[in-house]
């Protein structure tokens, strides 16, 4: 009887524990709820937001974005960039699979991301 308690002691803790889990998920990534329903002007917004976010101004300069402490300025300026949403698109996907060579890492972006992103860069 003791033993049957302790073990759902046990259980109700593990559960509560988990209970946690989706919450601390959920405040750690404001940027991504609110990009689910970005839309225009929201867009612009959002990708300038993830632009900063992803680190993107290390490597490119932009002027619409603030140029981060730790530049490298490795990538052209995007300031005046005109997207080729198709071409940006399978860029920002997978850079290496466009061009090999590229020193631009695969930042995991996904397509909501992305359309943001595509929006900032063309507005
Ligand atoms: C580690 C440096 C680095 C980071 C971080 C980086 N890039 Fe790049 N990016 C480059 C380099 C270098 C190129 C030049 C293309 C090449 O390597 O041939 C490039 C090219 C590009 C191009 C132009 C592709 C073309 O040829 O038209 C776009 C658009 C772009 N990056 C967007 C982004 C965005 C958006 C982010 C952030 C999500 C980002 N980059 C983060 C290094 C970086």
């Amino acid at each position: 009887m003791l033993k049957l308690s302790a073990g759902l002691a046990l259980l109700a803790l593990l559960l509560l524990a988990v209970s946690f889990v989706p919450w601390r998920g959920t405040a750690n990534s404001p940027a991504v709820d609110a990009s689910v329903e970005a839309t225009g002007a929201g867009a612009v917004a959002e990708g300038r937001a993830l632009f900063l976010a992803k680190g993107c101004p290390s490597c490119h300069r932009h002027d619409d974005a603030g140029t981060e402490s730790g530049f490298i300025g490795i990538g052209p300026d995007l300031t005046n960039y005109e997207p080729d949403p198709e071409f940006v698109r399978r860029w920002l996907r997978d850079p290496q699979a466009v061009r090999p060579t590229t020193v631009m890492p695969n930042l995991e972006l996904d397509e909501t991301e992305i359309d943001a992103l595509i929006s900032f860069l063309g507005s």
